[in-house]
Protein backbone atom coordinates (compact mmCIF):
# COMPACT_ATOMS: atom_id res chain seq x y z
CA UNK A 1 0.00 0.00 0.00
CA UNK A 2 1.29 3.31 -1.15
CA UNK A 3 1.81 6.12 1.59
CA UNK A 4 -0.64 8.77 1.25
CA UNK A 5 -3.70 5.92 0.36
CA UNK A 6 -6.52 5.69 2.38
CA UNK A 7 -6.80 3.12 4.99
CA UNK A 8 -8.14 -0.43 3.98
CA UNK A 9 -10.59 -2.33 6.13
CA UNK A 10 -10.29 -5.97 6.98
CA UNK A 11 -13.49 -7.28 8.68
CA UNK A 12 -13.81 -11.14 9.64
CA UNK A 13 -17.25 -12.80 9.86
CA UNK A 14 -16.76 -15.71 12.29
CA UNK A 15 -20.71 -16.66 11.85
CA UNK A 16 -21.58 -19.40 14.24
CA UNK A 17 -18.22 -20.86 14.83
CA UNK A 18 -15.67 -21.07 17.29
CA UNK A 19 -15.65 -21.04 21.04
CA UNK A 20 -14.62 -18.86 23.87
CA UNK A 21 -11.42 -20.62 24.40
CA UNK A 22 -10.76 -20.83 20.63
CA UNK A 23 -11.40 -17.29 19.90
CA UNK A 24 -8.91 -16.09 23.11
CA UNK A 25 -6.22 -18.27 21.72
CA UNK A 26 -6.88 -16.69 18.05
CA UNK A 27 -6.62 -13.35 19.66
CA UNK A 28 -3.77 -14.32 21.67
CA UNK A 29 -1.72 -15.68 18.18
CA UNK A 30 -2.82 -12.60 16.53
CA UNK A 31 -1.32 -10.65 18.90
CA UNK A 32 1.83 -12.41 18.01
CA UNK A 33 2.19 -12.09 14.60
CA UNK A 34 4.51 -9.20 13.55
CA UNK A 35 3.07 -5.82 13.44
CA UNK A 36 0.13 -4.28 10.60
CA UNK A 37 0.53 -0.72 8.73
CA UNK A 38 -1.84 1.44 11.11
CA UNK A 39 -3.17 2.25 7.58
CA UNK A 40 -5.43 -1.28 8.22
CA UNK A 41 -8.55 -1.13 10.61
CA UNK A 42 -8.86 -4.59 11.37
CA UNK A 43 -12.44 -5.73 12.88
CA UNK A 44 -13.53 -8.88 14.22
CA UNK A 45 -17.38 -9.53 14.53
CA UNK A 46 -17.58 -12.39 16.59
CA UNK A 47 -20.75 -14.95 18.07
CA UNK A 48 -22.54 -12.97 20.86
CA UNK A 49 -20.85 -15.98 23.20
CA UNK A 50 -17.55 -14.76 22.29
CA UNK A 51 -17.74 -10.82 23.03
CA UNK A 52 -16.56 -11.24 26.94
CA UNK A 53 -13.73 -13.02 25.38
CA UNK A 54 -13.24 -10.02 22.70
CA UNK A 55 -13.24 -7.49 25.18
CA UNK A 56 -10.52 -9.14 27.93
CA UNK A 57 -8.07 -9.72 24.38
CA UNK A 58 -9.15 -6.08 22.85
CA UNK A 59 -8.27 -4.79 26.63
CA UNK A 60 -4.91 -6.41 26.94
CA UNK A 61 -4.49 -5.01 23.33
CA UNK A 62 -4.84 -1.77 24.00
CA UNK A 63 -1.47 -0.34 24.25
CA UNK A 64 0.10 -1.81 20.84
CA UNK A 65 -1.42 0.22 18.19
CA UNK A 66 -0.04 -1.17 15.38
CA UNK A 67 -1.85 -4.40 16.10
CA UNK A 68 -5.02 -3.10 17.70
CA UNK A 69 -8.62 -4.21 15.92
CA UNK A 70 -12.07 -3.75 17.01
CA UNK A 71 -14.63 -5.96 17.21
CA UNK A 72 -18.45 -5.87 16.43
CA UNK A 73 -21.68 -7.86 16.72
CA UNK A 74 -22.80 -9.66 13.84
CA UNK A 75 -26.83 -8.60 14.38
CA UNK A 76 -28.37 -6.48 16.99
CA UNK A 77 -31.84 -6.14 18.49
CA UNK A 78 -33.69 -2.68 17.39
CA UNK A 79 -34.40 -1.45 21.14
CA UNK A 80 -31.78 -1.10 23.66
CA UNK A 81 -33.59 -4.22 26.23
CA UNK A 82 -37.09 -5.54 26.35
CA UNK A 83 -38.69 -9.07 26.37
CA UNK A 84 -36.71 -9.88 22.85
CA UNK A 85 -36.07 -13.77 23.66
CA UNK A 86 -33.12 -15.15 21.86
CA UNK A 87 -31.70 -11.50 20.81
CA UNK A 88 -28.62 -9.75 21.10
CA UNK A 89 -28.95 -6.25 22.91
CA UNK A 90 -26.92 -3.68 21.32
CA UNK A 91 -26.35 -2.23 24.72
CA UNK A 92 -24.75 -5.23 25.97
CA UNK A 93 -22.43 -5.09 22.81
CA UNK A 94 -21.21 -1.57 23.46
CA UNK A 95 -20.88 -2.10 27.44
CA UNK A 96 -18.71 -4.65 26.85
CA UNK A 97 -16.39 -2.48 23.97
CA UNK A 98 -17.99 -3.57 20.97
CA UNK A 99 -17.85 -0.10 18.32
CA UNK A 100 -19.72 -2.06 15.34
CA UNK A 101 -22.70 -3.63 13.97
CA UNK A 102 -22.91 -5.90 11.10
CA UNK A 103 -26.49 -5.01 9.55
CA UNK A 104 -28.02 -6.52 6.43
CA UNK A 105 -26.24 -9.65 6.24
CA UNK A 106 -27.73 -12.15 3.57
CA UNK A 107 -28.09 -15.15 5.76
CA UNK A 108 -29.87 -12.36 7.79
CA UNK A 109 -32.33 -11.52 5.12
CA UNK A 110 -32.68 -15.09 3.61
CA UNK A 111 -32.82 -17.24 6.54
CA UNK A 112 -34.55 -15.24 9.30
CA UNK A 113 -36.39 -13.38 7.23
CA UNK A 114 -34.95 -10.02 8.05
CA UNK A 115 -36.63 -7.01 5.91
CA UNK A 116 -35.32 -3.76 4.84
CA UNK A 117 -37.55 -2.10 7.36
CA UNK A 118 -36.38 -4.34 10.15
CA UNK A 119 -32.84 -3.56 9.24
CA UNK A 120 -33.37 -0.11 9.20
CA UNK A 121 -34.75 -0.27 12.66
CA UNK A 122 -31.57 -1.35 13.56
CA UNK A 123 -29.79 0.85 11.48
CA UNK A 124 -31.30 3.82 13.10
CA UNK A 125 -30.67 1.97 16.64
CA UNK A 126 -27.13 1.59 15.94
CA UNK A 127 -26.68 5.31 14.96
CA UNK A 128 -28.66 6.58 18.49
CA UNK A 129 -26.04 4.43 20.29
CA UNK A 130 -23.28 5.69 18.61
CA UNK A 131 -22.27 2.65 17.05
CA UNK A 132 -20.36 2.53 13.57
CA UNK A 133 -22.15 0.15 11.21
CA UNK A 134 -21.23 -2.02 8.07
CA UNK A 135 -24.29 -2.47 6.28
CA UNK A 136 -24.43 -5.81 3.83
CA UNK A 137 -25.76 -5.80 0.23
CA UNK A 138 -25.92 -7.83 -2.86
CA UNK A 139 -27.76 -9.34 -5.35
CA UNK A 140 -28.87 -12.95 -6.21
CA UNK A 141 -27.29 -15.06 -8.89
CA UNK A 142 -30.76 -14.93 -10.85
CA UNK A 143 -29.95 -10.89 -10.51
CA UNK A 144 -26.91 -11.05 -11.45
CA UNK A 145 -27.76 -12.55 -14.68
CA UNK A 146 -30.70 -11.08 -15.39
CA UNK A 147 -28.88 -7.61 -14.98
CA UNK A 148 -31.16 -6.64 -12.43
CA UNK A 149 -28.52 -5.94 -10.26
CA UNK A 150 -27.89 -2.07 -10.15
CA UNK A 151 -31.59 -1.69 -9.45
CA UNK A 152 -31.48 -4.25 -6.89
CA UNK A 153 -28.63 -2.78 -5.01
CA UNK A 154 -29.41 0.97 -5.39
CA UNK A 155 -33.34 -0.49 -3.36
CA UNK A 156 -31.07 -2.20 -0.82
CA UNK A 157 -29.15 0.95 -0.21
CA UNK A 158 -32.61 2.99 -0.38
CA UNK A 159 -34.90 1.37 1.41
CA UNK A 160 -32.79 1.08 4.56
CA UNK A 161 -30.45 4.33 4.37
CA UNK A 162 -33.35 7.39 2.66
CA UNK A 163 -35.24 9.36 5.43
CA UNK A 164 -32.32 8.83 7.54
CA UNK A 165 -32.69 12.63 8.50
CA UNK A 166 -29.28 13.77 6.68
CA UNK A 167 -25.59 12.48 6.92
CA UNK A 168 -25.18 9.58 9.24
CA UNK A 169 -24.21 9.79 12.73
CA UNK A 170 -22.08 7.47 12.74
CA UNK A 171 -19.35 6.26 10.15
CA UNK A 172 -20.92 3.67 7.77
CA UNK A 173 -19.35 0.92 5.67
CA UNK A 174 -21.16 -0.70 2.98
CA UNK A 175 -19.97 -4.18 2.19
CA UNK A 176 -21.18 -5.28 -1.33
CA UNK A 177 -21.38 -9.26 -1.00
CA UNK A 178 -23.36 -11.14 -3.79
CA UNK A 179 -24.97 -13.73 -2.45
CA UNK A 180 -23.70 -16.15 -4.92
CA UNK A 181 -20.28 -15.52 -3.87
CA UNK A 182 -20.77 -16.21 -0.21
CA UNK A 183 -19.21 -19.48 0.90
CA UNK A 184 -19.10 -20.93 -2.90
CA UNK A 185 -15.65 -20.13 -3.38
CA UNK A 186 -16.68 -18.25 -7.29
CA UNK A 187 -15.86 -14.36 -6.83
CA UNK A 188 -16.60 -12.03 -9.34
CA UNK A 189 -14.05 -10.66 -11.84
CA UNK A 190 -12.15 -7.69 -10.85
CA UNK A 191 -13.99 -5.91 -14.18
CA UNK A 192 -17.43 -6.71 -12.05
CA UNK A 193 -16.02 -5.76 -8.83
CA UNK A 194 -15.12 -2.80 -10.10
CA UNK A 195 -18.26 -1.88 -11.81
CA UNK A 196 -20.51 -2.75 -8.98
CA UNK A 197 -18.58 -0.75 -6.99
CA UNK A 198 -18.58 2.51 -8.45
CA UNK A 199 -22.45 1.77 -9.06
CA UNK A 200 -22.67 1.67 -5.22
CA UNK A 201 -20.66 4.58 -5.04
CA UNK A 202 -22.61 6.79 -7.07
CA UNK A 203 -25.85 5.62 -5.21
CA UNK A 204 -24.10 6.46 -1.95
CA UNK A 205 -23.28 9.89 -3.07
CA UNK A 206 -26.88 10.74 -4.04
CA UNK A 207 -28.04 9.79 -0.84
CA UNK A 208 -25.11 11.29 1.44
CA UNK A 209 -23.67 13.79 -0.49
CA UNK A 210 -21.10 14.91 2.41
CA UNK A 211 -20.10 11.60 3.55
CA UNK A 212 -17.28 9.40 2.58
CA UNK A 213 -18.61 5.78 2.37
CA UNK A 214 -16.13 3.06 2.45
CA UNK A 215 -17.30 -0.07 0.08
CA UNK A 216 -15.82 -3.55 0.88
CA UNK A 217 -15.93 -6.75 -0.83
CA UNK A 218 -17.44 -10.08 0.53
CA UNK A 219 -17.42 -13.58 -0.35
CA UNK A 220 -15.28 -16.09 -0.87
CA UNK A 221 -12.21 -13.28 -0.19
CA UNK A 222 -9.19 -15.87 0.39
CA UNK A 223 -5.38 -15.72 0.95
CA UNK A 224 -5.44 -16.59 -3.05
CA UNK A 225 -7.46 -13.44 -4.14
CA UNK A 226 -7.14 -11.25 -1.43
CA UNK A 227 -4.71 -9.51 -3.26
CA UNK A 228 -6.40 -8.75 -6.66
CA UNK A 229 -9.17 -7.94 -4.85
CA UNK A 230 -7.78 -5.51 -2.25
CA UNK A 231 -5.67 -4.03 -5.04
CA UNK A 232 -8.84 -2.35 -7.12
CA UNK A 233 -8.80 1.56 -6.11
CA UNK A 234 -12.89 1.13 -5.82
CA UNK A 235 -12.40 -1.85 -3.12
CA UNK A 236 -11.71 0.05 0.51
CA UNK A 237 -11.58 -3.79 2.21
CA UNK A 238 -12.70 -6.89 2.55
CA UNK A 239 -15.50 -8.42 4.61
CA UNK A 240 -13.95 -12.54 5.14
CA UNK A 241 -16.17 -14.80 6.41
CA UNK A 242 -14.90 -18.63 5.86
CA UNK A 243 -10.90 -17.68 5.70
CA UNK A 244 -11.23 -15.26 8.52
CA UNK A 245 -11.85 -18.34 10.91
CA UNK A 246 -8.02 -19.31 10.85
CA UNK A 247 -5.66 -17.16 12.23
CA UNK A 248 -2.73 -17.69 9.32
CA UNK A 249 -5.58 -16.87 6.54
CA UNK A 250 -6.83 -13.66 8.13
CA UNK A 251 -3.26 -12.23 8.87
CA UNK A 252 -2.16 -13.47 5.43
CA UNK A 253 -5.26 -11.35 3.36
CA UNK A 254 -4.70 -8.62 6.21
CA UNK A 255 -1.19 -8.59 4.66
CA UNK A 256 -2.03 -8.47 1.01
CA UNK A 257 -3.65 -5.59 1.54
CA UNK A 258 -0.39 -3.99 2.30
CA UNK A 259 1.29 -5.61 -1.34
P1 LIG B 1 -17.26 -16.19 2.88
O1 LIG B 1 -18.38 -15.36 3.66
O2 LIG B 1 -15.98 -15.40 2.93
O3 LIG B 1 -17.16 -17.48 3.61
O4 LIG B 1 -17.74 -16.35 1.47
C1 LIG B 1 -18.45 -13.97 3.58
C2 LIG B 1 -19.54 -13.45 4.46
O5 LIG B 1 -20.56 -14.14 4.60
O6 LIG B 1 -19.43 -12.37 5.03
Amino acid sequence: MEKNQPKKYIAANWKMYMLPEEAKTYWQTWALKPKLSSALEVIFFPPAWCWTTAQAQNHQLATSQAKSWSWGAQNIAFEDWGAYTGENSPKAAQSLGAQWVLLGHSERRSLFAEDSGLIKKKWLKAQSLGLKVMLCIGETLTQRQNRSWPQVLTHQLQEVLLDSQGEPKTPLTIAYEPVWSIGTGVTPTPEDITATHKHIQSTLRELFPQATIPILYGGSVKPGNAREILKLPEVDGVLVGGASLKVEDFYSIAQAALT
